[in-house]
């Protein structure tokens, strides 16, 4: 039996579902994203726990209204044709069954096969008339992606693809190393001689799950209570005069409270009453955690502080009780100040093991004003009990430090960083055609951070990263984000990030690329114009190192000055103010010092 609340929380998300954002799509129907919202919840209503682990596509097919199939089978994919065509959809095999929208609108199975990379698909052809085609999701359990080739029925037409949505999709033809996926790099093998210089529909790669039902459903190691938790600095505002909390508590929690004062004024004979300012309050729903799909988050953000000023505070539910142990945080100076910062690269699995590398960093220098993540903080970055996994992990110490959050692929999960943006609350002084929040800058004493998004395109971020660097007099510029330009893994490169981006690092001297995702550490000669310099006056050096315990191997390059593997590391960067001289340090899971360089301007 499932509890009166949990019941009470399902028919409040079904509503929600059906009132709010179920015709937020364009088009008069259900997104297929709430449709499948919808159908999750009521799998949850209809099978035990122990069920939902098991589930086959064809019990979640039986429990489909018709409404449902017609979203699914038609809305994931929608184009126009100016004359009649044939369509085939190259399915992965390795998915047991066929969708059933191929099934049910009697697509033919043909005899051809197709390999991409490990992955076999049969193909699958249907003749549509002239007009609108409308295809359906990929599978309700796992699988790449099916990939689409259209052809004219008859011969002599020429065919015209229109209006397609997602307007992410691309247009390509059918053969041989054409590009199948808009957003991977996977290519076409040889391809059969019947659909070859066929059009393609480049679809993509990361929606293969947008109706994944099958190994859906997940349980969080940390249901949420009524005691605040998950509580983290961040900055949406000016770091010297704002600063932004955000915290977590189960849903009955309807409302959140700050209390905060200046430290200095806690220490006197006769105190004065803290201030305090309401929380903004919103629900969080995820609905394929079972044990626990709907929380509640509450942020303040302060305005109006001081400048290079510590202040106490608390939150709490709002009530006498209710308020927890008091927590400190830090303003930016307002001038050129000495200061520290900590660096780390990918944490994403084992968070516990990553949980005590950054409680050592806080131990060894519990100076370092703020703690910056070049990405891949979690592996599944849409699935939420990855981000409790974190935040139990940080131990309340980004309730002390600020963290500065750069978006990894893994936070990227399916193609769009959807729960990352909904949990950060960051500065949204980024592009202006780019999402907010993706990439952002902002200053602290002599120094400018510029935090980028490299899961987009690079290109999209040139303008804004010239400007912003331009308009800095800042002694220290940091580039920070994730894809490296220079690669320590083998095979791997990321080469139109380093042509986009480092020519503009050298016209205005970023001092370090504060970077991840390769597993690996990795520090760079000097380079300028993607060779190597004499001296960091002279070039950018670029870091590429991991603090969680998964590792990829590394090929010295002629641009590796130094590299290590297998060793999960956290930097400390002292800004000195004297003589401007930037000491890096990279610290191991013991404590010891494995990599220095010193920068003087
Ligand atoms: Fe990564």
């Amino acid at each position: 039996m499932k509890s009166p609340l949990l019941r009470f929380v399902i028919g409040g998300l079904v509503a929600a579902l059906m009132s709010s954002s179920a015709l937020a799509h364009v088009g008069n129907h259900p997104s297929v994203h709430d449709t499948v919202a919808g159908i999750a919840l009521r799998l949850r209503e209809k099978y035990k726990e122990t069920e939902l682990k098991i589930l086959t596509p064809y019990q979640v097919y039986k429990i489909l209204t018709d409404r449902e199939k017609d979203v699914l089978g038609n809305e994931h994919i929608t184009f126009k044709v100016n004359v009649p065509v044939k369509i085939s959809i190259f399915r992965d095999r390795s998915i047991k069954s066929e969708p059933f929208w191929i099934r049910d609108r009697d697509f033919d199975l043909t005899g051809m096969l197709l390999k991409l990379g490990k992955t076999e698909f049969d193909v699958w052809e249907k003749t549509f008339e002239a007009g609108r085609v409308g295809l359906g999701v990929n599978s309700f359990g796992k699988g790449k992606h099916y990939l689409i080739a259209v052809s004219p029925v008859n011969a002599s037409d020429r065919v015209q693809v229109t209006s397609l949505y997602p307007a992410t999709l691309r247009l390509g033809t059918f053969k041989k190393d054409e590009k199948p996926y808009v957003d991977a790099d996977d290519k076409l093998p040889e391809v059969p001689a019947d659909l070859r210089e066929d059009l393609m529909i480049r679809t993509e790669a990361q929606s293969a799950n947008d109706a994944r039902l099958v190994e859906y459903f997940r349980w969080t190691q940390h249901v949420s209570t009524s005691q605040p938790d998950q509580l983290h600095l961040t900055w949406s505002g000016d770091p010297q005069t704002t600063q932004t909390f955000q915290w977590r508590t189960s849903p009955d929690v309807k409302q959140g409270a700050l209390m905060y004062q200046k430290k200095a004024l806690t220490n006197r004979f006769k105190p004065t009453p803290l201030d305090r300012v309401e929380a903004e309050t919103r629900v969080m729903e995820t609905p394929n955690i079972i044990n626990d799909p709907v929380i509640n988050l509450h942020k303040v953000e302060l305005n109006g502080l001081e400048p290079d000023t510590t202040y106490v505070y608390s939150v709490g539910d709002g009530t006498e009780e209710g308020w927890i142990e008091l927590q400190e945080f830090t303003t930016a100076p307002d001038k050129v100040k000495p200061f520290s910062f900590v660096y780390m690269g990918d944490a994403q699995n084992n968070l516990y093991r990553w949980g005590s590398l950054l409680q050592l960093a806080h131990r060894q220098r519990p100076d370092a004003a703020f703690y910056v993540m070049a990405g891949d903080l979690v592996d599944k970055g849409n699935d939420r009990d990855d981000w409790d996994g974190f935040w139990y992990n940080c131990d309340d110490i980004y309730a002390q430090k600020q963290l500065v959050p750069a978006i990894g692929n893994h936070e990227n999960q399916g193609g769009h960083p959807t729960m990352y943006l909904e949990i950060m609350n960051l500065l949204e002084n980024g592009p202006d055609d780019v999402e907010k929040e993706r990439a952002y800058s902002f200053e602290y004493s002599n120094a400018l951070f510029v935090v980028l998004d490299t899961n987009i395109d690079p290109k999209t971020q040139t303008a804004w990263l010239e400007r912003t660097l331009a308009e800095s007099t800042a002694t220290w510029k940091f580039a920070i984000y994730h894809h490296p330009a220079y690669s320590s893994a083998p095979s791997r490169d990321n080469a139109d990030i380093r042509k986009l981006w480092g020519d503009i690092f050298d016209k205005y001297h970023v001092d370090l690329a504060l970077q991840g995702h390769d597993h690996a550490y990795l520090r760079t000669f000097p380079m300028k114009g993607a060779k190597r310099v004499g001296s960091p006056k002279e070039g950018t050096v670029y870091i590429v190192s991991v603090s969680g315990t998964k590792f990829y191997g590394q090929d010295k390059r002629d641009y590796t000055e130094f590299g290590m593997t297998n060793t999960p590391t956290f930097q400390a960067l002292d800004l000195q103010i004297n003589g401007d001289r930037l000491i890096y340090r990279a610290y191991d899971f013991k404590g010891d010092l494995r990599d220095e360089l010193i920068i003087d301007k």
